[in-house]
């Protein structure tokens, strides 16, 4: 029989991170037992639990019937919730600017379904998380990337920005904090970015600014706060800073200081009434996360600096790896610099996966070009658990090398 075929979008897709837990899926049904630093979920690993008046309040609202669709753009009392969160990172956001999505990963579907068209351009950092590079293509627009400099701490990289923001750029990518590098723009970075964007008015800035609240450097700051005459839809969620990605609830705010989005508004609103809502019981859940207690947010994030600051420490001693210090997230973007390595960052994952049970993300799946001879690890494990881990690479190198 003739295989139906599925579309060119879909075969087109690629997503480094979970592609990889095929072959350590396959080695675990053999029984061996990995030790995963692949994925950026903090519910992954111990000692970092959804904070438990957050999941009371799911449950209550479970237990209460709160079972129905919510509104398309969200529970009014979450929108305000977060439009006075986001008021208070510096900008005038209100309720109405806020749209609760599954997600930011949907809200970035929306967007992009909102905005672009045959031709168009999204300028996205290299390397990236992936979904920037995959979706895009789906509305039949590419995505270009713009260099983080590897050697400068993975900062922007101005002159290749200028030199590839045209007319037909409808959408500039900010992830900051950084996956998968944990780099972090200040507010120098964000008004020298801002002064190039606003030449292009055709242009919004995306602001992924889903690890704010881990930011190690005091320097993260909102790009909406800074913005007076770019427009800006700043992402966010429950999925990290909060510790419950399994929820699926994120938003976009709308930041639209020179009233030029009031189309791009109206088409986000269309799509967001056609695909119903987000889940009403996990808005509520993030709702008690606003609202309530933030002072263990604190201590979460004293935990991931102290298992970060473990792997530089081992790094530093660890002959074929380098690393430029994240400030932010729970990522780093290692550098091979071992001549074997360095040119196959895949085999690299695979072999350390296959040889020593550790699995990591090649830096190609974040880029095939300014990824390349890196591999992303998650530094969320606890601090045994991270040790034993850099043993494992150090041994596989060290073997590798002698090979
Ligand atoms: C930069 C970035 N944006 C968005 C997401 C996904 O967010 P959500 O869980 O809200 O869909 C991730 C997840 O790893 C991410 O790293």
């Amino acid at each position: 029989m003739p295989e139906i075929p599925s579309s060119k979008r879909a075969s087109n897709i690629e997503y480094a991170i979970r592609d990889v837990v095929v072959p350590a899926t396959e080695l675990e049904a053999q029984g061996h037992s990995i030790i995963k630093l692949n994925i950026g979920d903090p519910i992954a690993y111990p000692g970092l639990p959804t904070p438990s008046h957050m999941v009371e309040a799911f449950s209550d609202a479970l237990s209460q019937g709160r079972n129905g669709y919510s509104p398309s753009y969200g529970i009014p009392e979450l929108r305000d919730a977060i439009a006075l969160d986001e008021s208070k990172k510096g900008w005038n956001a209100t309720a109405n600017d806020v749209y609760v999505c599954h997600g930011v990963t949907e809200a970035l579907q929306i967007v992009f379904q909102a905005t672009l068209e045959d031709g168009d351009k999204v300028l996205a950092p290299g390397p990236h998380y992936p979904p920037y590079m995959a979706y895009p293509q789906m509305y039949g627009a590419e995505t270009v990337e713009y260099e983080l400099l590897s050697d400068a701490g993975w900062s922007l990289n101005f002159d290749d920005i200028e030199s590839k923001m045209d007319e037909s750029v409808r959408l500039f990518v900010l992830i900051n904090p950084n996956n998968p590098t944990g780099s972090v723009a200040g507010s120098d970075d964000i008004k020298r970015l801002l002064s190039i964007l606003a030449k292009w008015p055709n242009c919004i800035l995306i602001a992924d600014e889903i690890y704010d609240g881990l930011d190690f450097s005091g320097r993260q700051v909102s790009a909406a706060s800074l913005s007076d005459s770019v427009p800006v839809l700043t992402m966010n969620g429950v999925s990290k800073v909060y510790y419950a990605p399994g929820w699926r609830i994120g938003y976009m705010a709308i930041h639209d200081p020179i009233s030029s989005l009031a189309a791009v508004r109206d088409g986000i609103e269309r799509i967001l009434r056609s695909r119903l809502c987000a889940s009403t019981p996990a808005q509520l859940g993030y709702l008690a996360g606003l609202q309530q207690d933030r002072t263990w947010m604190k201590q979460y994030s004293d935990t991931v600096k102290e298992r970060r600051d473990v792997c530089l420490a081992r790094i530093s001693k660890i002959q074929g790896l380098e690393v430029q210090n994240p400030e932010g997230a729970f990522y780093m973007f290692v550098k091979l610099t071992d001549e074997k390595w360095s040119n196959d960052d895949k085999s690299f994952v695979l072999q350390l996966l296959h040889e020593q049970h550790v699995l990591v993300v090649h830096g190609s799946g974040f880029s095939s070009e300014k990824g390349k001879g890196h591999f992303r690890l998650v530094f969320l494990p606890d601090v045994d658990t991270l040790n034993i881990a850099f043993d494992r690479i150090d041994t596989f190198l060290q073997e590798h090398r002698i090979a």
